[in-house]
């Protein structure tokens, strides 16, 4: 096959259509926060969550109803035509939606309805249970000639959910396959189906799945510690590298244990440290968790500004508290001081812990 010129990987996909981002542009995107726009009880709360969370996502997939997907599509464009903040460049919360599945009877619907009503608000289109690059492509395509005839400024962006074994295969064409592509989530429900692991949850790890000490002198019924191993360490890492090869952002995804916070905390905080900048929220208290998480401490901030203070024109190596620093150090430091200054930037008690630090440091 011959491939496609690089020189033409960034021409619009249809005449009229905007010209692709040539970088992804780091929006904050802790918690992405999921409702169901065919349910009045949640879509009631929609406009006094803008400014609280970094993404609104309206789902049309799965968790509503056959019989809703008219209704949840209709609700979504109501959504981004009438809350003030939501979507688009200005606001503070960015507007995705999940439309349905590519096989699915919606899916084309769901795009052809949204693009030309809110297509200007809406931020990033998440697909879900992709296959490899010819999924990303016929969206890809899709959303040119849709954005062309709505006269659209300014792509639309591609999520895509890594949760089937076939899309875990190739998450790096996948990650490659368009420069819509802004990250991926994992889908640990639908991917463990697809694996056909026997697991019965969404995310989170199982206690089945474990390590155990060597017997104690032999003693093989004896006291044994045994520890949980985590079920998405693999799926996470390959995804982690996909992303970061390709200048994109990769997400945990559902925790469905809504009263298991603690849980919830430790798989997002996995996650954060692997690479991840966010994760899905499926209910308000877990957008505060996901906040905290994915937002780096100041104690993580102090460190790295003092590293990069002492590291100078950032060659060679220092001694600080009896740890050696060096260039590649200094490098992981400054992932976490730009990240803080992103976020800075949108959350003001972020801000001024942050702030805090400079005084410290002034002092
Ligand atoms: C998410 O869509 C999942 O299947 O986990
Ligand atoms: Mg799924």
């Amino acid at each position: 096959m011959t491939h496609k010129s690089a020189k033409d990987f960034f021409a619009p996909l249809a005449v009229g259509a905007p010209t692709p981002l040539r970088e992804i542009p780091a929006r904050p995107s802790r918690a992405i926060h999921f409702f169901d726009p065919s349910n009045p009880k949640m879509v009631d709360k929609v406009p006094q969550m803008v400014g609280t969370v970094d993404v609104l996502l309206g789902n049309l997939e799965d968790a509503v109803k056959a019989d809703n997907k008219v209704a949840a599509r209709e609700g979504l464009v109501k959504i981004g035509q009438e809350t003030a903040g939501l979507g688009g460049q200005s606001g503070p919360t960015q507007l995705w939606t999940r439309i349905n599945s590519l096989d699915s009877p919606w899916a084309l619907d769901d795009l052809t309805t949204l693009i030309p009503a809110i297509g200007d608000k809406l931020d990033v289109v998440m697909v879900p249970k992709v296959q490899g690059a010819e999924d990303i492509h016929y969206v890809d395509r899709l959303l040119a000639q849709l954005e062309a005839k709505a006269g659209l400024e300014r792509p639309i962006l591609i999520h895509a959910i890594l949760e089937t074994a076939r899309g875990v295969a190739n998450v790096e064409e996948i990650c490659g396959a368009s420069p819509r592509m802004q990250g991926l989530s994992l889908g640990p429900a639908d991917l463990a189906a697809d694996r056909k692991m026997k697991t019965t949850r969404v995310g989170g790890g199982h206690p089945g799945y474990l390590v155990r000490q060597d017997p104690v002198d032999g003693q093989i019924d004896g006291p044994r510690s045994v520890f949980q191993q985590d079920l998405w360490h693999y799926t996470i890492a390959k995804m982690v590298d996909a992303c970061a090869t390709h200048g994109i952002y990769p997400y945990y995804g559902p925790f469905g244990d809504i009263t298991d916070v603690v849980a919830a905390e430790d798989q997002f905080r996995n996650a954060f440290l692997l690479g991840c900048v966010g994760t899905w929220s499926l209910h308000p208290k877990q957008i505060a968790i996901a906040n905290r998480v994915f937002s780096p401490s100041v104690e993580d901030v102090r460190h790295a500004r003092r590293v990069a203070a002492a590291m100078g024109d950032g060659t060679g190596a220092v001694m600080l508290d009896g740890k050696m620093e060096d260039d590649a150090s200094l490098k992981q430091c400054l992932v976490m001081v730009e990240l803080a200054e992103e976020l800075a930037a949108i959350d003001p008690e972020l801000k001024k812990a942050y702030d805090a630090i400079t005084l410290e440091e002034a002092r």
